[in-house]
């Protein structure tokens, strides 16, 4: 242990943690240590620089509430999140499954439930639109008694956890789908949202010149009895940051455009999109795939 040098020290970490029974707690760690190391190293990190790091993190970590979670919110503008969420993606996606994106810091356990068609503001207005088709299996057969569960932000951007006391959920709900599979729902047509610009996360957005926006989106959980949980959220393509959200979420196929005039929406009237969720059959390995969660459940308090 005597006379460790830059040259040696990562080593000798690593060394004392040799003795980590969990195979995985050590793996992970020994890559963790290696990288921050040599993270350290090329970027010739100074005592100054890592003393600020360590204050940035912990107003990270003081920001959080039970109705806000810092850390998610750095994980995705890093970009991590995302990552994850493809790995996991590309490991366990099966054949035309829909894409995944992320859960972000809005879910909410416990939504309240709504019947086909219904509008999911209870509270907010503004111009309605309406989403809706089947949830089918890997043979394009409808899943019946599937949960479509959805969180939007209103006609201002806000979710209800932003624009109310959070005793009120609003712009947010359960619905099941029909025998064929069918789901319908009613809802305002989302407008895109700045990240919370008014914690550290929000000062290194700002610092980075990024415009800390996300484009309009639908948050969409879909789950059945057998099935992969999927998470995933339906980007409005007429978006003016459709191409540079801040937290990487938005895929290709994940992009939709409501129209009026649609002969299969419930109401043709209303601006609608028809999608169909694919989903695929559960391993017995899968985990879910929600990556952030709800607050309240990773937040000491
Ligand atoms: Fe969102």
């Amino acid at each position: 242990m005597a006379d460790l040098n830059q040259d040696t020290v990562t080593e000798a970490v690593i060394a004392q943690m040799a003795s980590t029974p969990d195979p995985r707690m050590r793996q992970v760690m020994e890559s963790l240590v290696r990288h921050l190391h040599g993270f350290a190293r090329e970027v010739k990190l100074t005592p100054e620089e890592w003393l600020a790091a360590i204050g940035f993190l912990t107003r990270v970590g003081q920001a959080c509430t039970p109705y806000r979670q810092e850390f998610i919110l750095l994980s995705d503008t890093l970009g991590l999140s995302r990552l994850v969420n493809l790995m996991d993606d590309q490991a366990n996606r099966v054949g035309e499954a829909t894409e995944t994106s992320l859960l972000g810091p809005f879910y909410r356990e416990a939504a309240p439930q709504f019947g086909y068609g219904d509008s999911i503001a209870v509270h907010a207005r503004g111009p309605e639109m309406m989403l809706f088709g089947r949830v089918v299996n890997e043979k394009n057969e409808g899943v019946p008694n599937a949960i479509v569960e959805i969180w939007s932000t209103d006609a201002d951007g806000a979710y209800d956890l932003q624009a109310n006391d959070p005793s009120v959920m609003d712009m947010r709900g359960q619905f099941r789908t029909d025998a064929q599979g069918r789901y319908a729902i009613r809802t305002l047509i989302p407008l895109g949202y700045s990240i919370p610009m008014d914690g550290p996360v929000g000062d290194m957005v700002r610092a980075q010149r990024r415009h800390g926006f996300r484009p309009a989106h639908i948050h969409m959980l879909v789950g059945a009895e057998g099935y992969r949980e999927l998470v995933t959220a339906l980007y409005l393509g007429n978006d003016p940051h459709i191409d540079s959200d801040t937290v990487f979420g938005v895929s290709e196929t994940l992009i939709v455009q409501p129209r009026t005039g649609l002969a299969d929406s419930p109401d043709p009237g209303l601006p609608s999109v028809h999608y169909d969720f694919h989903i695929s059959r559960r391993a017995p390995h899968d985990k879910s795939g929600r990556v952030g969660a709800d607050p309240s459940k990773v937040t000491a308090e």
